[in-house]
């Protein structure tokens, strides 16, 4: 059965000029064309989108650069294929509302004041907003609500960052339900996602899935990131590329569309195949117990959802966020240091901190060349363990009797820079700032405070609670030679009440929370622009690109095993730089799997990273002493690439594999750097043959071991073509053993 349906071109239209706009060559005006197509190109990829004749911002294409002459022409809705489906539902749009019949995922529901719950919106007015970005302003068919959409393109990676603002004109009240920063559509084809979660010393699972109708929700409701999935997916496209696990997901080759979430709360993605077979990802705020009460003439804005596109597979995607990151995200972009060698304190002493036993340790990290000494918890207020002191910010004087200053001194003197853990936005019951301001934590009144590790969450989103992290953290860094902050977070929010503000103001909490946390490290940055910080929830809990514009690296897990670390340390590494990717090594057997590993395996493990030392040096040997004092000097000679070159998985340590390997390629291709781990040898078969990859083919490399060896016959020097297709045979057999290398580029 097919209805048929009168379509009516919207008032505004006529009146528009036709603008094309490309933000790669410029802005170009014309008039005297009908339509209104917006594009723009980037690094390999161009995204365009135009006004159907409806009035709806449609999208038109995303996916490899097109000509720069080519004519892209104007969207067209869908017909109506059944009375069931609405063309509003059908058709595509860059910011779909929920209103006129849409079934698909919405970006924007508002509830007006009158009860209205229909929201249509139809473009306004393009115009350019500096350099390869854009906004588009659309509006409700009939009341004031406008949304600007934002779009920005990196010109190098071609990563295009979206975000909304929300305004609203109406004479009353609005509550937005749900608010997604973007919308992307794919062409339609059959595609396998790729998405990351996992828990508490289990983060960065790599899942792999054929994309099929429906949806697949990836979000938290926990007020804040969160271990369980990561605002990141990659979508393969299944008709090209290599695969390197079961599905069609190719690792060097074939086409992937990604994307990543700037924010630190609540989130949603929600990745969908329609009814008519078209995939498209909608994220943004969690809209679950969502509701941001917009007065008359304010604004929400979204965070930013950035996505990009590659057509040398996963692992392309992966190097284009990698330089993205590096060159824009990070407060030291675009030419982020790499991390100083850290030695931390928590997993050898706990909370069992003390000047003299501090100083111990630091003497010895200091002798193996590490740069920065970072003592964890358990230094402030009444902390003997996990049930007392947070919130109560001052030096514990039994444990530190002349305050921080003899031990920060002591690491200058050798040479270190000072590092503290913090946990500012938490506290203990047992303290005396709860037991002052026991209404400074989210809580609905009269109901349970549920605590977790013996915690609660104060509530940021109270100025004075705001003003009164800002001010410890202030003067601690002003009173104290602090380099650098390890900024700790270890529960989710339970009871997210804010009872301090009219009842229908309290689910502002969930957006503003988060902007002044943002704001509380933005203002810290400011003052004390030396500062450098880690962003650690219970290790991988909090990493996203929006705190990483503010934090310089991130505690990926508190499961520090390096074998599990491999796989880890490979699904971080599908979103995020190696460059912040924080690796210690701990001791053996490890607490989590009771695993025995040799000093060697876990340097080389955390090496393949960014390096820390977090193991108790008292029990260390000197044969220890010895072979981390070299590991980690071969560390710092190669430590860039490692960390900011170009990243190819060779062999993936996921789904039970014996071996793993990685490899890293200055941007220049003057040097590469191996890792390989061969976690179990069976029947006397070796480590596969490695072949590496992104050399200059033509230029002589010199092949030099950290650790490790080849096949007798390996040339010691040899072309880029040599090393990719002949490849290196190495000598690696038994239990986790893993061997390094590197290649220099011959003059
Ligand atoms: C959780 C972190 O992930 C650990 O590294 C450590 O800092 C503890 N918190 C301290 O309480």
């Amino acid at each position: 059965m097919k209805n048929s349906r009168t379509v009516h071109v919207c008032s505004i239209f006529p009146f528009l000029l036709a603008i094309v706009w490309s933000g790669f060559l410029g802005v170009d005006f014309s008039s005297g064309q009908t339509s209104q197509v917006f594009r723009l190109d980037g690094g390999n990829s161009t995204y365009a989108f135009g006004v159907n004749e409806r009035g709806e911002l449609q999208p038109i294409y995303w996916g490899g650069r097109l000509g720069a002459h080519d004519v892209l022409a104007a969207p067209h809705s869908m017909p109506e294929m059944a009375s069931f489906d609405s063309p509003y539902t059908t058709t595509p749009q860059e910011y779909a509302s929920w209103g006129a019949g849409l079934f698909t995922e919405s970006a924007l529901k508002v509830t007006f004041a009158d009860g209205n719950r229909d929201l249509v919106l139809h473009f306004v007015s393009g115009k350019a907003a500096g350099a390869g970005a854009f906004e588009a302003l659309l509006k409700d068919i009939s009341r004031e609500i406008y949304v600007t959409l934002r779009y920005s393109m990196d010109v190098e990676s071609g990563i295009l960052a979206r975000s909304a603002v929300i305004e609203n004109r109406e004479k009353q009240a609005v509550v937005i339900e749900q608010a997604a920063a973007a919308q992307w559509t794919l062409p339609t084809a059959r595609y396998t996602l790729s998405y990351l979660t996992g828990r508490w010393a289990g983060e960065w699972t790599l899942n792999q899935e054929p994309i099929q109708g429906g949806s697949r929700v990836i979000e938290s409701r926990r007020g804040t990131t969160g271990h369980q999935a990561n605002p990141w997916f990659a979508i393969s496209r299944d008709d090209s590329g290599k695969s390197v696990g079961p599905f069609a997901a190719g690792e060097e080759h074939g086409e992937v569309w990604f994307g990543a979430l700037a924010w630190s709360g609540s989130w949603r993605i929600t990745v969908e195949k329609t009814q008519l077979d078209a995939v498209r990802v909608t994220g943004g705020f969690n809209p679950f117990d969502f509701g941001y009460q917009l007065k008359p003439g304010e604004k929400l804005e979204t965070p930013i959802f950035y996505g990009g596109y590659s057509n040398h597979g996963l692992g392309g995607a992966s190097r284009l966020l990698h330089r993205f990151e590096n060159a824009h995200i990070l407060p030291q972009s675009p030419n982020p240091k790499p991390r100083p060698v850290i030695y931390n304190s928590w997993e050898a002493t706990e909370f069992r901190v003390d000047e003299a036993g501090q100083m111990a340790i630091a003497e010895k990290a200091a002798s193996i060349g590490v740069d920065r000494f970072v003592m964890d918890d358990g230094w402030f207020g009444q902390r003997k363990d996990d049930h007392a002191g947070l919130g109560d910010w001052y030096v514990n004087k039994e444990k530190f009797p002349h305050g921080l200053k003899p031990l920060i001194d002591k690491v200058h003197s050798l040479g270190m820079d000072f590092g503290l853990w913090v946990e500012p936005e938490m506290i203990n019951p047992d303290s005396d700032l709860y037991r002052k301001h026991p209404d400074w934590v989210l809580n609905f009144p009269g109901r349970p405070r549920s605590e977790s590790r013996n915690q609660l969450i104060l509530n940021l989103a109270h100025p004075d609670v705001r003003d009164y992290i800002a001010g410890f953290l202030d003067r601690l860094l002003t009173e104290n030679d602090i380099a650098f902050l390890k900024w700790d977070y270890n529960r989710n929010w339970s009871e997210p009440g804010w009872d301090a503000v009219p009842v229908e103001e309290q689910k502002r909490v969930y957006v503003e929370f988060i902007r002044n946390l943002y704001s509380i490290l933005a203002d810290l940055r400011k003052k004390h622009p030396k500062i450098e910080i880690e962003s650690c929830s219970g290790g991988g809990g909090r990493v996203d690109l929006g705190i990483l514009r503010y934090t310089d690296e991130v505690w990926p897990s508190d499961n520090t095993d390096p074998f599990d670390r491999l796989s880890m340390q490979d699904g971080f590494s599908y979103a995020y730089t190696p460059q912040i990717m924080m690796a210690w090594v701990t001791d053996s057997p490890h607490w989590r799997n009771d695993r025995t590993t040799s000093l060697t395996y876990r340097m080389l493990s955390s090496m393949d990273a960014s390096l820390g030392i977090g193991a108790n040096l008292n029990k260390w040997t000197p044969e220890d002493f010895a072979t981390a004092k070299r590991l980690i000097a071969a560390y710092h000679a190669v430590q860039k690439t490692i960390v900011q070159g170009d990243l190819y998985r060779l062999i993936s340590p996921r789904d039970g594999s014996k071996f793993s390997a990685s490899e890293t390629v200055a941007a220049d291709k003057s040097q590469a750097v191996g890792f390989a781990f061969a976690n179990s040898t069976e029947e006397g078969r070796g480590f596969p043959l490695l072949e590496l990859q992104g050399l200059d083919r033509e230029a002589q490399y010199k092949l030099a071991w950290i650790e490790g060896k080849a096949f007798p016959g390996t040339p010691e020097v040899a072309s880029g073509d040599w090393w990719m297709h002949h490849g290196i045979q190495l000598d690696l057999r038994g239990d986790f053993q893993a061997a390094a290398f590197r290649l220099d580029r011959q003059h």
